[in-house]
């Protein structure tokens, strides 16, 4: 395996929404989730839910509830990152469900993203779906919450970097400043 450092991963990471027809080796998914296992989370707690799909008419499924982002179904590997609220909520109360659980599934599906393009795989984090239609395809029960539906595949495009804000204007000194 080809991998690259963590200043060239963060810097080569881009959205990718089109996919090679070439399947992603299980060497390389073994790799993304021991990447996400290693993820920082509330109390160590790991409030995250992860499904894999393969299957093309769920991926279909997952498309069709994410507004129709057909781009989803067409890569071979499509991650379903959830926040598993009564898994933080046992300790934390409403902090671990209605906060710790979204902020461990986002780190991990973060750390998902950045693990996939090390490997020099390509993935989207898509966040608008319909709640209910994804629940349904993934047979969630309502204490798991999808927050990130992610497909990975071998990119069939490269897009350019998209212009960011810069540090100097998120960033405040001291205090926010006005008008933000
Ligand atoms: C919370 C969240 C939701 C997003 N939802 C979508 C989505 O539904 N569809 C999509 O194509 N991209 C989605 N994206 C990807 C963003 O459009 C993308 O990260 C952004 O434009 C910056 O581009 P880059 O990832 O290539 O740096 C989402 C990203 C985040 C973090």
């Amino acid at each position: 395996m080809n991998e690259l450092n963590f200043f060239e991963t963060v810097s080569r990471r881009r959205s990718i929404r089109s996919f090679q027809l070439k399947p992603v080796e299980d060497e390389k998914i073994f790799k993304i989730l021991e990447t996400v296992n290693l993820a920082p989370s509330a109390g160590n707690l790991q409030a995250y839910e992860i499904v894999l799909v393969r299957d093309e008419e769920r991926k279909k499924a997952l498309a069709e509830a994410a507004w129709a982002q057909w781009f989803i179904a067409e890569a071979p590997v499509v991650f379903v990152v959830c926040a598993n609220k009564r898994r933080s909520a046992v300790r934390y109360g409403s902090r671990g469900e209605n906060l710790y659980s979204i902020n461990d599934a986002s780190i991990a599906a973060a750390y998902l993203e950045l693990a996939a393009a090390a490997l020099g795989l390509g993935s989207c984090w898509v966040g608008a779906f319909r709640d209910e239609m994804v629940s349904k395809v993934i047979e969630a029960p309502s204490h798991i919450r999808p927050i990130a539906i992610i497909p990975v595949g071998y990119p069939a495009e490269s897009p350019i970097r998209p212009r960011r804000r810069g540090f100097k204007d998120f960033l405040h000194s001291e205090k926010i400043r006005a008008g933000v």
